[in-house]
């Protein structure tokens, strides 16, 4: 089959490879009719996430029609049915995803020796990422094995366009995830930092959860016209101080709620002299993330207030502000999202035209376009702000 292969380095490439196989009496094989390019992709292109090798096969926004399962599936899937994977691999049976903490759950990373070593515990097993999450083949791909499938699925109906629902995979629950970690009030101001993919779900999921104001801050004139038609007012950091302005759409007092949509590939401006420490730091392995939304969140965000943090770090951030952290009262809740902890409800927000998810895509391209998206992607060339790839 056609698979998007990382080699390395910015170099990635559509590959014929084998075609999967069904190894577990849990697994099902499915036929992927779409899958999407994720800003978490672009750190791996990057190299900046430890633990790929070359020939890892990307992808972890997939969905498709199951064309074989194990013995062990158990009547949970059969041929034939349409479903959206999750990009985190799930038992439903140990302790974290009985308690829906399912992107921590104990027993689907194969390669747990090596995240137990590295984070402390290990995460879940995720698709298409480093091996410390597994090294699980991924599903920019025409075939795509799903270990554990009889968990790791949500059944979709027919009927409902490819578009609308592939985004239940990940960047949809995620900006839900980033928004209700938030505990949105009416009273609420929610500054959103970056209009990428998944800022736009988070937009709207804090719109949808009812604050009484969403902030969304950027430099990209057509994702800030995105966040605008959702109802946010806007801030282009190219234009305007970031601070300054929160604070006067605050009543001089911050907002209340902080949501980090950009992660650990912050912009790096002149105007911003711990973003270029940051960068030099990185490029000399003396610093894994370039943390300048933190920093900037921690400053703003009002005392007593949260912090939500969607956006990927990998590893170490410096100068971190705990003093203000720690004095200020604020609280940070984080982490890989928990896929089908959320998915039930907004598939049913979907198939009620309470929102619908497609309006994030501005590229649909055959597989094999896949390597020079990921360039027009990573450049936001040609107003690009989702990218889905058709088999
Ligand atoms: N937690 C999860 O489960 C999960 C799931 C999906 C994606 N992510 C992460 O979410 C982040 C965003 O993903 P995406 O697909 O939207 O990526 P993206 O790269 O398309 O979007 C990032 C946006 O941030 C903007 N930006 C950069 N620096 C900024 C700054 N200093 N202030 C404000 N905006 C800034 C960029 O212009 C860009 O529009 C990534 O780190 C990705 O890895 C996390
Ligand atoms: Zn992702
Ligand atoms: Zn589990």
């Amino acid at each position: 089959m056609k698979a998007l292969v990382w080699h390395g380095k910015e170099d990635i490439r559509c590959d014929t490879v084998t075609d999967p196989e069904i190894q577990d009496s849990r697994d099902a094989i499915i036929k992927v009719t779409s899958c999407a390019i994720c800003g978490s992709d672009l750190h791996l292109f990057h190299n900046f996430i430890p633990g790929m090798m070359p020939g890892d096969i990307m992808g972890h926004e997939t969905m498709g029609e199951v064309v074989e399962v194990g013995s062990g599936v158990d009547g949970k899937l059969k041929k034939g049915d349409r479903i959206v994977v999750p990009f985190t691999i799930i038992c439903g049976e140990c302790d974290q995803c009985k308690r829906g903490n399912f992107s921590v759950c104990e027993t689907t990373n194969r390669k747990k020796h090596l995240a137990d070593k590295v984070f402390g515990h290990s995460t879940a097993g995720l698709f298409g990422y480093t091996h410390l999450t597994g090294g699980y083949p991924g599903g920019q791909a025409e075939y795509l094995r799903v270990p554990f499938a009889d968990a790791t699925h949500i059944k979709v109906p027919a009927g409902i366009p490819d578009e609308q629902l592939l985004f239940l995979s990940d960047i949809f629950p995620t900006g839900w995830q980033a928004a209700v970690q938030c505990d949105i009030v009416p009273t609420d101001t929610v500054a959103i930092w970056g209009c990428g993919p998944v800022g736009q779900m988070a937009i709207r999921s804090a719109i949808l959860l009812g604050a009484n104001q969403v902030v969304a801050i950027d430099c990209l004139p057509e994702r800030i016209s995105m966040a605008e038609a959702a109802g946010a007012t806007t801030i282009n950091f190219e234009n305007e101080s970031v601070l300054e302005r929160l604070k006067e759409l605050t009543d001089g007092k911050g907002p209340e709620k902080c949501i980090d949509c950009v992660g650990m590939e912050s912009h790096v401006m002149a105007a911003w002299p711990d973003t270029l420490l940051d960068r030099a730091k990185q490029m000399v392995m003396l610093e894994s993330d370039r943390p300048h939304v933190l920093r900037e969140m921690i400053y703003v965000c009002r005392p007593g207030g949260i912090i939500s943090v969607p956006g990927v770090y990998s590893g170490f951030s410096d100068k971190l502000p705990m003093g203000a952290f720690m004095n200020k009262g604020l609280t940070m809740r984080t982490g890989q999202t928990h896929v089908n902890r959320w998915t039930d409800d907004l598939l049913h927000r979907i198939e009620q035209g309470e929102i619908d998810p497609s309006f994030v895509i501005t590229h649909t391209v055959p597989l094999a376009q896949g390597p020079e998206m990921y360039q027009v992607f990573r450049d936001k060339r040609d107003s690009c702000v989702k990218v889905v790839l058709k088999p």
